[in-house]
């Protein structure tokens, strides 16, 4: 499905009934990376998985791109829809970093969060330097190269050996980012603002989610998030890397639907 937003065309998921819980992809990624959890969740929510501009089949516009833009576009998308019942968000990496600038912006629309594979510290000066590189890689060698790359990072050492599909399907979930989309993103990431001072006044219930063998966000970094949001719990997902929700799908699911569950009515 598409819906004209001011200034581009966003593709989105809207699937199943219940309270909204919202998804909110990676870098590279777009919505196809929560697949399982739209098959999985349709009965206890309203699946909603957009895809950010320039990912996905969303449009790709020119940058600059930012975290408070990305999160202004899913409030006009939550307009669009006539949404007015706070939703649960839920972002995996970058779409954690956006789900803290909405969280900022957009508190009143907030039922719960589910912060994945996520980090609230901002870029320290080398990963400000290996954004540039990769964005001068996108624009010198095309995206494919950049998205190949980042492969072996996302995906557990045993998933990475032993299961070719899931490298095959991690790869077809990036295919479609634009380069506007890639550089884009890789600014707005290198900019973002520390999310740190905004841990301690989240004040809805949050679920932290990890995979136990990250290796783009270590794990101590999701214990601090934990430790500094108040009432918030961790669950760590055993067989999984940064992209834990396919990965390990039963286990992500489990604990996101008994996260939904303690929210009530
Ligand atoms: C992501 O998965 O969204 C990115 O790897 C996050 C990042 O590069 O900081």
């Amino acid at each position: 499905m598409y819906i004209q937003l001011k200034d581009f065309r966003l593709a989105y998921t809207d699937a199943g009934q219940g309270p909204p819980l919202l998804f909110v992809h990676g870098y590279p990624l777009s919505r196809g990376l929560w697949e399982p959890q739209i098959e999985a969740l349709v009965d206890v929510a309203r699946v909603l998985a957009p895809d950010l501009r320039g990912f996905g089949d969303s449009q790709p516009v020119p940058g600059p791109y930012s975290m408070e833009l990305f999160a202004d576009d899913l409030n006009a998308f939550l307009d669009a829809l006539e949404i007015d019942e706070p939703a649960v968000i839920c972002g995996l990496s970058m779409g954690g970093y956006v789900t803290f600038a909405f969280y900022r912006k957009y508190a009143h629309r907030v039922r719960g969060l589910v912060l994945t594979s996520t980090r609230a510290v901002p870029d320290s000066a080398e990963g400000k330097a290996r954004r540039d590189q990769a964005a001068a890689e996108a624009m010198q060698a095309g995206v494919a190269s950049v998205v190949d790359g980042m492969i072996p990072k996302l995906l557990a050492p045993q998933n990475l050996k032993n299961r070719p599909e899931l490298v095959e399907r991690a790869s077809a979930i990036m295919s479609s980012a634009s380069l506007q989309g890639v550089v884009g993103a890789l600014n707005a990431m290198k900019d973002r603002p520390d999310s740190t001072p905004t841990l301690g006044r989240i004040a809805v219930p949050t679920l932290i989610v990890h995979g136990a063998e990250d290796s783009i966000v270590p794990l101590a970094e999701a214990r601090q998030i934990a430790d500094a949001i108040p009432g918030a719990r961790l669950e760590v997902i055993p067989d999984a890397g940064h992209l834990l929700n396919i990965e390990n799908p039963e286990a992500y699911n489990r604990v996101v639907r008994q996260f939904l569950g303690s929210l009530g009515a």
